[in-house]
């Protein structure tokens, strides 16, 4: 007989397995809201994954449709990557992103490689990353790769014969990341698809020349620049973009303003803060007088994204408000890459109304 005394009182009880914060009624709600747009998904057939830029407001919908179809599906009616091997390659630490992406691949009935230092491969013996690119092609089927190099991710591209999906390229980009803040905004708002309702207003507490998360969420946001009054940078640094990034942004109708401090808060309907910049081999952190917690002035239904790991600037208490869609944010991650690998794979039309895909690699 266990003496349940001497016990932690979580280990007297089974698991309360948590149903998702936000429930599973939004992905339903998001499914149903954006109408089939097999395109979008055919599209990224057989592409490496790179850019922001590289995608259009189709195939982002076509995502996060595909998406909310996974995370709405209690079992997959088939295996689409079956016999399909991942190379999983982090050259630089993560929690979310590898974790994430082999939750997804293994979701989909596929099996992996996962190479969690470069130092345990021809690397460390002087071996050039396209060389290494060359070796890979033969031995899986699609590769993830981060690094802290914003170049390793195009040197090995050119080298290899299977799709490359960039997690993460030093202080370039991050558009995985990117895709599930969008699916987050839409969940929360799946009116935003659509050409009607309130405009929202984004603070982005971060600095766009080099965090590689702000840099490819921007990039989605001009996507959807008819439903955003405003972007807030909030950065009290006064270079905060680099050469052309504001630019760019405008150009596509994206209104940006940068301001210094947090006055604007209380106007915020999406609030995203991010204060890790990856820079070499170590990191950087931002101000941390750019800090969120439950006294803070939010508006009644603003929702806080936080992509990376959370240090002083998210305080604890705001995890059990109704502001925590961080957690949500993170859990999507797995259903936005899986639909990403399904799509780039040419694999949609095994669970989803989508014409095959030939794979030309
Ligand atoms: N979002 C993100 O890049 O987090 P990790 O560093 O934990 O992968």
């Amino acid at each position: 007989m266990v003496d349940n005394t001497k016990l932690h009182p979580l280990l007297r009880e089974p698991v309360q397995y948590r149903t998702w914060l936000r429930g599973l009624d939004r992905p339903k709600v998001l499914f149903e809201t954006i109408p089939e747009q097999n395109e979008g998904l055919m599209k990224l057939g057989a592409r490496h994954i790179v850019s922001a830029r590289q995608f259009d407001r189709q195939s982002l919908l076509a995502l996060c449709r595909l998406a909310a179809f996974y995370e709405t599906m209690p079992g997959l009616p088939c295996n689409p990557l079956q016999n399909c091997i991942l190379i999983s390659a982090f050259f630089e630490p993560s929690t979310r992103t590898r974790i994430s992406f082999e939750s997804a691949w293994q979701r989909l009935g596929g099996t992996i490689m996962s190479i969690t230092d470069s130092s345990t491969t021809g690397i460390a013996k002087g071996e050039s990353l396209q060389d290494v690119a060359e070796m890979f092609s033969n031995y899986g089927d699609l590769m993830v790769l981060r690094d802290n190099q914003n170049s390793s991710v195009y040197k090995m591209l050119e080298h290899l014969r299977i799709p490359i999906v960039n997690a993460g390229n030093g202080t370039d980009e991050h558009p995985t990341q990117a895709l599930s803040d969008l699916y987050a905004i839409f969940k929360w708002r799946p009116d935003l698809v659509m050409e009607k309702g309130d405009l929202i207003e984004i603070g982005i507490i971060g600095t766009p020349k080099k965090m590689r998360t702000v840099r490819s969420l921007l990039l989605f946001l001009s996507m959807i620049s008819k439903r955003i009054k405003k972007v807030y940078l909030i950065n009290p640094e006064n270079d905060i973009f680099s050469p052309g990034q504001r630019e760019e942004l405008e150009e596509s109708g994206l209104g940006v303003e940068h301001v210094s401090d947090m006055k604007v808060l209380k106007q915020l309907d999406v609030v995203y803060i991010n204060s890790i910049t990856w820079i070499g081999d170590t990191y950087e952190r931002m101000d941390e007088e750019l800090r969120l917690s439950s006294n803070s002035p939010l508006k009644d239904n603003a929702i806080i994204l936080h992509p990376l790991a959370r240090g002083k600037e998210l305080a604890r208490d705001l995890d059990e408000t109704e502001h925590n869609w961080y957690f949500a944010q993170a859990r999507g991650a797995v259903y936005m890459r899986m639909a990403l690998l399904t799509a780039v794979l040419g694999r949609a039309h095994l669970v989803a109304n989508v014409p095959m895909i030939k794979a030309t690699h």
